[in-house]
């Protein structure tokens, strides 16, 4: 038995033509044209690449958006103060700090000064509040997309069992909070794995959907699966690839050749986890336009 790939790439596309209706929708009826503004500090090409990516989903959704390059030794101050404007300007409707922050400026003071009805990542402390008691917020993207890719693939999590690598406020808290709910689309049996687990094969051969968010290249074999189970790679690793024209390739968390043979359905890296979440921010940023969370 080979599994079924999980394809994030057509999923997002599927969700991005949804929004991209809706926002045509809330522009003619309510003239309302939903705002992004991004915050990119520094020059981490990772973190350049990714606002970019976001940005160009922005343009293809009809969104306004901004994006203000700040230099690595910007002051905390005058980052808050960006963000303060942001938030009292009434075209913006999300505001993005893409992280990480150079070490001199303060990452939760930052997150908080954002006002939490703008806060398309979903890292504000009181969007991760109501996330964990149930209540209407912004999910954090990544999060979000893994449950659209577990609902849109036909692997409704209700009554299965969960294990989910990983611990960091990104992803595993967050994912564990949300197939945790007694809600729809929801209400798992979860499990957490992390740093501090002995042998997390033990738990992981238990899953019957298993999400690897670990950020380390290929660490979950096929060995550590239970036959039949839903896998979920959330890991983007460089791996060195002297065949590659870049001299790398990227890889998951999951070693994908010896885990498909095993798995039902797998999530490819690149091409799973990644598109769900920048489809997540758009879709965060139209419901932030629409008012539908925080009316
Ligand atoms: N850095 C890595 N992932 C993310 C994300 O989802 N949002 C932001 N703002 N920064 C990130």
């Amino acid at each position: 038995m080979s599994a079924i790939i999980i394809d994030g790439k057509k999923i997002s596309e599927d969700i991005k033509r949804e929004i991209k209706l809706e926002t045509e929708k809330l522009k003619v009826e309510r003239g309302i044209t939903p705002g992004l503004a991004f915050i990119l500090v520094g020059e981490n090409p990772a973190s350049q690449s990714y606002v970019k990516m976001k940005g160009k989903g922005c343009d293809e959704m009809g969104f306004y958006s901004i994006t203000e390059k700040l230099p690595v030794d910007i002051s905390e101050e005058k980052v808050l103060q960006l963000i303060n404007q942001f938030n009292h300007d009434p075209k913006i409707h999300g505001i993005l700090v893409q992280l990480p922050l150079p070490i001199h400026i303060n990452e939760e003071k930052i997150i908080a000064a954002i006002d939490y009805r703008k806060d398309v990542d979903g890292f504000h402390p009181i969007n991760l509040g109501r996330l964990m008691i149930g209540l209407p917020c912004f999910k954090p993207c990544t999060p979000a997309g893994i449950q659209e890719l577990l609902l849109r693939s036909g692997n409704d999590p209700a009554g299965k069992h969960v294990v989910v690598v990983g611990r960091s406020n990104i992803v595993g808290k967050p994912i564990a909070n949300i197939l945790l709910q007694k809600q729809i689309g929801a209400n798992a049996i979860v499990t957490i794995a992390h740093t501090g687990t002995k042998d997390i094969s033990i738990f992981t051969k238990q899953a019957d959907i298993l999400i690897a968010a670990i950020g380390k290249a290929e660490s979950i074999t096929g060995d550590m699966v239970k036959r039949g189970a839903v896998i979920i790679d959330v890991g983007i690793n460089k791996v060195e690839d002297i065949s590659a024209k870049s001299g790398y390739r990227i890889v998951g968390d999951v070693n994908f050749e010896s885990a498909f043979k095993i798995a039902s359905a797998i999530t490819p890296v690149p091409g799973g986890v990644g598109p769900m979440t920048i489809a997540m921010v758009l879709k965060n940023t139209f419901l932030g336009a629409r008012n539908i969370i925080y009316s």
